[in-house]
C-alpha cells in the first residue's frame, strides 16, 4: 500500500481477480459436468470438463495459499473510518468465509478424487488428475490404499461439503460484490477502486490522493 492512497498492491490485485474469476467460472462448470455425467452424447466433453475443473480447482488452491500468505505478511488498506463497527465486523467475517471457500472447496474436491470412489454409484472409480494435460497431479497420500469403507466415507463426506459449499460460494460472491458496489456508488469511498487496476476512487473519497493528482 502506498502512502496517501488506499490501493492494494499489484500482487494482491492480480491474485484477487484471478481467483475470483476462476471461482465464478468453476461453479457453473461443476454443475454442468455433474448434470451431464450420464449423457452419452456429451461423454467426451464431460471427461474434458472434469479434467479442466480439477486443473483450475487445484490452481485456485495454490493461488489461495499464496494469497493467504501474502495477506498475513503484508500491510493492507484499512477499512474506511466512516464504516460503523457492525459493518466492519460483517466485512471481516465475510472475508474469512471467502478464504474458507477458497481453501475448503478445492481441498474437498482433492479428497474426493483421491478417495477414488464414486459416491453416487457407491463403487470404486479411480481416474488420474491430469493438470491441464501436462502432468499427473498426485492424489492425497493414505486414501488410495485405505479400505473401501474408508474411501467411501471420505468420498461422500467430502462431496457433501463440496456441493453445499458451492451454494455458499454463490451467496458470498453475490454479497461481496454488492458490498463493493455499495462502497463505490453509495458511500463513494475507495474500497472497490483500490482493488481495480485502472479505476480511480470517487472524488472526495481520498483527499490526499485528490490533492496529489491536482498538483499533477
Ligand atoms: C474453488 C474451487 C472449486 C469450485 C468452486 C468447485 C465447484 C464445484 C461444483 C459447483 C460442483 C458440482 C456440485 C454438484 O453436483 O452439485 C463440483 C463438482 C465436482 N468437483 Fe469441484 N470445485 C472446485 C474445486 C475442485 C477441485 C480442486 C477438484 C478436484 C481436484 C474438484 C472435483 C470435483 C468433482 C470430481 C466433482 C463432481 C463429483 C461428482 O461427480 O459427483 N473440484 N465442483
Amino acid at each position: 500500500m502506498s502512502a496517501g492512497t488506499s490501493r492494494y498492491s499489484a500482487v494482491a490485485i492480480f491474485l484477487h481477480w484471478t481467483i475470483a474469476l476462476a471461482i465464478i467460472a468453476m461453479v457453473p462448470l461443476g454443475w454442468w459436468m455433474t448434470d451431464n455425467l450420464s449423457n452419452p452424447a456429451e461423454a467426451s466433453r464431460v471427461f474434458r470438463a472434469y479434467q479442466l475443473h480439477k486443473s483450475i480447482g487445484l490452481t485456485i488452491l495454490a493461488l489461495s495459499v499464496l494469497r493467504l500468505l501474502w495477506r498475513l505478511t503484508h500491510r493492507f488498506p484499512p477499512l474506511p473510518d466512516h464504516m460503523p463497527g457492525w459493518e466492519k465486523a460483517a466485512a471481516r467475517i465475510s472475508h474469512i468465509l471467502l478464504y474458507a471457500v477458497m481453501l475448503v472447496m478445492p481441498i474437498t474436491g482433492w479428497i474426493y478424487v483421491s478417495a477414488g470412489w464414486n459416491s453416487a454409484m457407491n463403487m470404486p472409480f479411480a481416474i488420474p488428475t491430469l493438470w491441464f494435460g501436462l502432468f499427473e497431479w498426485p492424489h492425497l497420500p493414505g486414501l488410495v490404499e485405505a479400505s473401501n469403507a474408508t474411501r467411501s466415507a471420505a468420498a461422500s463426506a467430502s462431496m457433501s461439503v463440496h456441493e453445499s459449499l458451492a451454494w455458499g460460494a454463490v451467496a458470498l460472491v453475490v454479497l461481496h460484490s454488492a458490498a463493493a458496489l455499495k462502497h463505490h456508488f453509495f458511500d463513494r469511498d475507495s474500497v472497490l477502486a483500490g482493488m481495480l487496476p485502472l479505476v480511480r476512487a470517487p472524488r472526495g473519497a481520498n483527499p490526499a490522493a485528490d490533492r496529489a493528482s491536482e498538483q499533477g
